[in-house]
């Protein structure tokens, strides 16, 4: 991880060092821990200041770039999280909620008809509005499917509060929402990794405990109820998993050895499952208190598989993952490339990988 977008540009620093009432000698200003929580020469890392020393409210809220989520990435870009490395074939470390970088993809497509129907990196998750980094709102939402929530205003601070909170990553509440909407659920809890310890992996993870569905259905309702009652993939997407998936979970090792896991090391950080009972480094598999939610199959930021998938739903087998569009492969849990989609560690019948489902 660099620190380079850590450190304030001078520019910044002279602003930082008046309100300060320093003299700072060299080109940067290290970011102090804390900048969410407030106190008044924090403002100054996000708002221009007023001479008095107090936020200028305003329609634009004074901020220091062109949007609040250009604000957001002069420091989260590359570090605290990296969530925007800078090329989608190479991106920063995953810690949960995957990567804005592949919104730049041209193809994610790696179904069989990648090349005649390329995906382009709209379709990689959640689309921010970020003009100074290059990132503009989703060509194909007017609003978010099954919501109201609309597309051209999605940025940071659609889902996170800037100004701190207590709630898992910041996440907004039940309560007002920039610009004008309403969440009526409350934040997910969780524990989550930190900024500056190991990547990812199944027996390092994210611990989600409970409310991730009722939170990302502030802006899907209906997806609460079952995934698409409608049209295309439909599942269940908030409740307890049966006794029969739970089995299928401990024991499930991979298309080359189905079933010689063992409960004590069967979690898969690639197919997590929501417990009150889970710790980031816990290793076991699903009991009678899991459930399946949201980022069982998704993650919250963008992926380089379609819709924001874990793996990618259109291939059948993990080893065709990135060959026809070139893009990232998303790492496979098992060394084999003939590892069928990941919806098997629940159900042994195959299914196919869930896009087109049902259509
Ligand atoms: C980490 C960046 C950051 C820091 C630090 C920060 N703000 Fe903000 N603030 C924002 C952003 C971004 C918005 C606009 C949110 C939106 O509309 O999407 C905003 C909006 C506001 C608004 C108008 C909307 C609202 O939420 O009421 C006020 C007032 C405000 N900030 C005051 C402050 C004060 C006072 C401080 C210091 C105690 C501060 N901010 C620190 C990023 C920050
Ligand atoms: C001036 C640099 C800076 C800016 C600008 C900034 N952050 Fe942060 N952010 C940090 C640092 C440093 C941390 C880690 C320490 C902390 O929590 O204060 C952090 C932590 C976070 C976390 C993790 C909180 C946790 O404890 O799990 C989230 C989420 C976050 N920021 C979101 C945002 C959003 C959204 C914006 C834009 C509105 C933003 N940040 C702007 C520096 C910044
Ligand atoms: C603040 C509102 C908001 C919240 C909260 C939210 N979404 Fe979204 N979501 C949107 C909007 C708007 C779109 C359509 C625009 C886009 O795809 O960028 C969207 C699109 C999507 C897509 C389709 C992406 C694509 O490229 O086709 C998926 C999948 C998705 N959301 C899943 C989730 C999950 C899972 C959660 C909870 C972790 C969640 N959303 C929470 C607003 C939200
Ligand atoms: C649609 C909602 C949504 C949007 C938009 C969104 N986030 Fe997040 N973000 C989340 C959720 C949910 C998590 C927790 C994911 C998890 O743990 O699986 C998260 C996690 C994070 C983290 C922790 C990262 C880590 O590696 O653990 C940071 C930092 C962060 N977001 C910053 C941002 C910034 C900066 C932006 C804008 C560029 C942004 N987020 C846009 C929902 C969102
Ligand atoms: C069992 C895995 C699974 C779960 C759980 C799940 N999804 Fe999905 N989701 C998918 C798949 C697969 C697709 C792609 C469907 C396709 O391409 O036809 C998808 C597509 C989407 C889309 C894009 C529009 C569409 O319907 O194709 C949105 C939005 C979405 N999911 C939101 C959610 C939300 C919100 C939740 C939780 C309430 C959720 N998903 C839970 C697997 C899942
Ligand atoms: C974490 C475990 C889990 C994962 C991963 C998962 N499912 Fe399921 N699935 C369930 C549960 C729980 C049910 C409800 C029925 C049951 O308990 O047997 C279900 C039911 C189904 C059904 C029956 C019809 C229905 O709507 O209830 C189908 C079809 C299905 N899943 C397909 C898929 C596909 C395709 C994927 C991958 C995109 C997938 N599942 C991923 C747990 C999972």
């Amino acid at each position: 991880m660099t620190a380079r977008y850590g450190i304030f540009p001078v520019a910044g620093t002279g602003l930082i060092a008046a309100m300060c009432g320093l003299v700072l000698v060299g080109a940067a200003v290290r970011v102090a821990a804390g900048v969410h929580e407030g106190g008044v020469g924090a403002c100054s890392y996000c708002h221009v200041m007023h001479a008095g020393g107090g936020v200028m409210t305003g329609n634009e809220d004074l901020l220091r770039e062109e949007s609040p989520s250009d604000v957001c990435l002069l420091c989260h870009a590359a570090a605290y999280g990296a969530v925007l490395g800078l090329d989608p074939l190479a991106p920063p470390p995953e810690r949960g909620p995957g990567n804005f970088v592949f919104l730049l993809e041209d193809n994610i497509n790696d179904g069989p008809d990648g090349l005649t129907n390329p995906l382009g990196g709209d379709a990689a998750g959640h689309n921010i509005v970020a003009p100074g980094h290059g990132l503009a709102g989703d060509g194909t939402y007017l609003n978010s499917p099954r919501g109201s929530y609309p597309a051209g205003s999605l940025g940071c601070t659609s889902c996170h509060d800037p100004h701190g909170n207590g709630n898992y990553r910041f996440l907004y509440g039940a309560g007002p929402v920039p610009p004008d909407q309403t969440f009526s659920n409350p934040a997910p809890t969780a524990v989550g990794l930190p900024f500056d310890g190991p990547p990812e992996s199944s027996s390092h993870h994210v611990a989600y405990l409970s409310g991730v569905s009722r939170w990302c259905g502030n802006c899907h309702g209906s997806y609460l109820d079952r995934h698409n009652r409608w049209a295309g993939f439909k599942h269940t997407t908030d409740r307890s998993l049966s006794s029969r998936v739970i089995r299928r979970y401990n024991t499930y090792n991979g298309t080359a050895d189905p079933s010689g896991g063992s409960t004590a090391t069967a979690y898969l950080a690639q197919v997590p499952f929501e417990d009150l009972s889970l710790t980031i480094d816990s290793t076991s598999g699903p009991g009678s208190g899991s459930r399946i939610m949201c980022l069982t199959c998704h993650r919250a930021h963008a992926t380089s598989g379609p819709r924001s998938g874990r793996w990618d739903f259109n291939v059948d087998t993990l080893g065709q993952d990135g060959v026809i569009s070139g893009s990232y492969p998303l790492p496979n849990p098992y060394p084999d490339p003939d590892q069928d989609s990941l919806c098997r560690k629940c159900h042994s019948s195959m299914m196919g990988g869930g896009g087109g489902m049902g259509k």
